[in-house]
């Protein structure tokens, strides 16, 4: 006991630990077991569609020359048209020519490629799926592995159907203790309402645990490494808040327009739909979340549900505030003069429809209070790249007041794509007798430091998804919240009897001057992706 006025003793355990410190991965928790991917039967729904072949089998492939692909791994392609192994293989040798990764082998194909069938059939069609539950038993027989991967490449609306039949057919468990999963592709929903119904479709046939929801932009390595970014390095995490942010920008920036005959998707949906709910807010979460308690899937996801529970719902008058929507008309990109949106292909010549999204987001949260996130995707910008910026708050203007570009400052930038890696700007004297500051940068770049191409991310989420780890997945409530979020824009735009007006901006610029409005009120400027120091000025 201290006595009331004396010299307080301290508690032992304040001076000297009474016991050794705790070793690492002393929690069996905390321990980190890698899992490995299983063979399996993997049958694609869609065997003939532009995903499969410009995705799916060169991500096979390359995990098949690579050697991760788990000996046994079939392949099963289900689709409507007539055509048989040999015909397939043949169309997927074809495709693969131009989109393999590390380029495509003739010997590393032929011995792929036995493992590639065909399964004609229509996804309504109930005996379809008996066909397919007779050829899978024959494969179990032979490889003896009763493991089966279902992945949905198919339109969203057959998701249900494709379902259904499945677990008619006794599909939706594994054979000779095998295990079932299913893998499923974007768009999840169009809106919350859907994507509630689906989920609950999907959990009728599959349990959650057993559900991949597939977001590719969270099997990209730069995705990956934020993670290892903000926790495996010590000097980032305690400056990782509102107190010492100013800003955060994530950026992305594409030059394709409606090429192939997408704008009939994309008409239907729209930048916030197909790509802020799902790729963009996973990057926000990834960006905002607070460390999880382990790697686990779902302390990864618990922590990136909280985030997206946290983001300020807007009603009509804050999406009026804080959301700009656009719709480029004819420019020069790349010297090439492109059309508007409105006279692409397959778009509705009045369409509301924007290609160009920026919001102005908040995270109502202790470690984000008063940050603004910044998001902002756009078609027919002037370069492909997606890029995380955080802006650190200015110093005090005391020493050195004539800092370059108003001193704005230290900035971390994280470079999902291309060019990958991160980089730190700082500030600095130029050698010489005067006093002159100059930006700096210290840049981390993956090929230089690792001098090898990162995976596409279809190889790793494939492995995983054979591996039965959902970290890089979308869990139910993660896709329901930013859906949440995605409805009230889209009810200030549609169901609203005076909308926010459609901006414009040439194709080929970086946007409606109505974006920059949204960062210059509060003193911000966007960053332009691919340019390393501070290329703010317009
Ligand atoms: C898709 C969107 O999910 O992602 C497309 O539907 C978009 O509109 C694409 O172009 C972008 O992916 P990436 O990997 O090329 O950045």
């Amino acid at each position: 006991m201290n006595a009331p006025y004396g010299k307080p003793t301290l508690h032992p355990a304040r001076n000297a630990p009474s016991w050794p410190p705790m070793p690492a991965f002393d929690n069996p928790l905390r321990q980190q077991t890698r899992r490995v991917p299983e063979p399996c039967t993997l049958v694609i729904f869609g065997a003939t569609g532009d995903l499969t072949h410009r995705k799916l089998i060169p991500a096979l492939y390359a995990n098949a020359a690579a050697g991760t692909l788990p000996e046994g791994t079939r392949v099963v392609g289900f689709a409507r048209r007539d055509k048989d192994d040999t015909g397939w293989r043949a169309e997927l040798a074809e495709s693969n020519q131009s989109h393999a990764r590390c380029g495509h082998d003739a010997e590393t194909w032929d011995r792929f490629s036995a493992s590639l069938s065909y399964h004609r059939g229509d996804l309504n069609d109930p005996a379809a799926y008996q066909g397919l539950a007779e050829r899978l038993d024959a494969i179990t027989k032979e490889t003896g592995n009763g493991n089966r991967l279902f992945y949905l490449s198919i339109a969203p609306k057959f998701f249900p159907v494709a379902l259904e039949q499945l677990k008619a057919a006794g599909l939706n468990e594994g054979r000779d203790g095998g295990w079932a999963r299913a893998i499923v592709e974007k768009p999840f929903g169009t809106d919350l309402a859907s994507a509630h119904e689906l989920n609950q479709v999907v959990a009728e046939t599959f349990h959650e645990a057993d559900t991949y929801r597939i977001d590719h932009y969270l099997g990209k390595e730069t995705a990956q490494n934020i993670m290892v970014l903000r926790f495996a390095n010590a000097i980032f995490e305690p400056l990782w808040r509102a107190r010492f942010i100013d800003n955060v920008q994530i950026t992305c920036a594409e030059q394709y327009g409606m090429e192939g005959g997408r704008g009939g998707y994309y008409d239907t949906a729209g930048a916030a739909r197909d790509m802020v709910q799902n790729h963009l807010l996973q990057l926000l979460s990834l960006v905002a979340m607070e460390p999880p308690t382990d790697l686990s899937a779902d302390s990864v996801r618990d922590e990136k549900v909280k985030v997206l529970r946290s983001l300020r719902q807007m009603d009509a008058r804050g999406v009026a505030d804080n959301v700009v929507r656009a719709q480029y008309t004819s420019g020069a990109i790349g010297g090439k003069t492109v059309p508007g949106y409105r006279e692409e292909e397959r778009v509705a010549p009045d369409s509301e429809t924007e290609p160009y999204v920026a919001i102005r987001a908040f995270i109502d949260n202790w470690r984000w209070e008063g940050c603004p996130f910044y998001i902002r995707m756009g078609k027919r910008l002037p370069v492909k790249a997606t890029e995380i910026s955080l802006q650190f708050k200015r110093p005090p203007d005391v020493l050195f007041q004539r800092m370059p570009s108003g001193g704005r400052g230290n900035v971390l930038t994280i470079r999902i794509q291309p060019d990958e890696g991160s980089a730190l700007r700082m500030l600095s004297k130029t050698p010489g007798t005067d006093l002159q500051i100059e930006e700096v940068n210290m840049d981390f770049s993956y090929h230089e430091s690792f001098e090898v191409g990162a995976p596409e991310a279809y190889e790793r989420l494939l492995l995983d998804a054979m591996a039965g780890d959902a970290t890089l997945f979308a869990r139910r409530d993660e896709v329901e919240n930013a859906w949440r979020y995605i409805d009230a824009i889209e009810a200030a735009w549609h169901d609203n009897p005076r909308p926010p007006a459609m901006a414009e901006y040439p194709a080929g610029s970086w946007g409606p001057a109505e974006a920059d409005l949204l960062l210059a009120e509060f003193g911000h400027r966007w960053r332009k992706p691919g340019q390393p120091l501070d290329n703010s000025k317009t």
